[in-house]
């Protein structure tokens, strides 16, 4: 049987399964919250009241702050770059609706919420040069991106799992930090941001241990091919006017460095999560290819960490376009 024969039979079995998961991983639209809820409303008379509050509680956040949140706002908005990059995975065909393009729909239709909040908020916040934000969004969706995972679902499981991780990490700590610097609107902001995150994070590791109970080798040489070329983050083309790509988007992972919210030994200890979410070390049936797959994931922690040992953090000396 040819690879992809076996990816697509293996999709199919998932996709019997889908509802539960997804009935157990994504809300209700009714019932769940909307950025709205999370804002001054303006329609009532004591918006202006409201927004000025919510400019003066965002006055006392740091610089670095307010670049992490401009870089995730972005990182969010270029949402229809990952709805049609996983509507062309193999196995999803949105001509031929099934559970799979229902999923990714919906996960899209959840995620749509974060950049309408985040975006919202940094305009009223007065902080932000927001046009020069929304030429960097504007670049981002048109530059795209390339996460190395090709149409294999398997790789972009494993992508998605991390990438979840990854970005409830952040908005989770940016919600801690905003909770120190006494905003608690903009800590709740980012804290139900993280939640959806985590939901998400989890609904695609549980479709990579299905992965990994039905196909071992397969699932095993996929991950370590991941891990190998390294995950990189959806925004890795994120630029400015005037500035080369690949720059900003360094400037803003310095900037997520400096500020503790997503380091490099976060980028490890997810690692170590999924080699224990998928039981990595404790994997039987695989051939031998599969047997050094495994064997290079189970060493690979360590070696991250001698190597993150030995990296300085980066110093302050970048001034974002972004920032008012
Ligand atoms: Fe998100
Ligand atoms: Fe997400």
């Amino acid at each position: 049987m040819v690879l992809s024969d076996v990816r697509l039979e293996v999709m199919r079995y998932i996709e019997g399964k889908l509802d539960v998961v997804m009935a157990e991983f994504l809300k209700p639209v009714e019932e769940y919250w909307q950025p709205s809820d999370l804002l001054p409303d303006a329609t009532q008379e004591n918006f202006l009241e409201e927004v000025k509050l919510l400019r003066e509680s965002a006055r006392e956040l740091p610089y670095d702050h307010i670049a992490v949140l401009v870089g995730d706002t972005i990182t969010e908005e270029a949402l229809p770059t990952y709805e049609s990059w996983l509507m062309d995975v193999t196995g999803i065909n949105q001509h031929d609706p099934s559970a799979w393009t229902k999923w990714v729909r919906n996960w899209t239709a959840e995620e749509n919420r974060h950049g309408d909040l985040l975006n919202k908020y940094l305009y009223l916040s007065g902080r932000v040069n927001m046009r020069a934000m929304e030429v960097s969004t504007q670049y981002l969706i048109a530059d795209g991106f390339d996460i190395q995972t090709g149409r294999d679902p398997y790789r972009n499981f494993v992508y998605t799992s991390f990438q979840e991780l990854a970005t409830n990490i952040s908005h989770r700590r940016t919600a801690t930090l905003a909770k120190q610097a006494g905003n608690a609107q903009l800590s709740k902001i980012c804290g139900v941001i993280a939640s959806d995150e985590m939901r998400h994070a989890k609904a695609y590791k549980s479709f990579v241990s299905q992965i990994f109970e039905i196909d071992p080798t397969g699932m095993m040489l996929a991950f370590e091919d991941m891990m190998r070329k390294k995950i990189v983050m959806p925004a890795h083309f994120l630029r400015e006017t005037g500035v080369q790509i690949g720059q900003t988007f360094s400037h803003f992972s310095d900037a997520a460095q400096r500020l503790g919210v997503y380091t490099t030994h976060d980028y490890i200890n997810i690692l170590d999560s999924l080699l224990t979410e998928w039981q990595i070390a404790y994997m039987e049936d695989l051939n031998d290819a599969g047997q050094r797959a495994r064997d290079y994931l189970m060493a690979l922690p360590d070696r991250l960490r001698r190597v993150a040992e030995r990296t300085k953090l980066p110093e302050l000396d970048y001034q974002f376009t972004w920032i008012a």
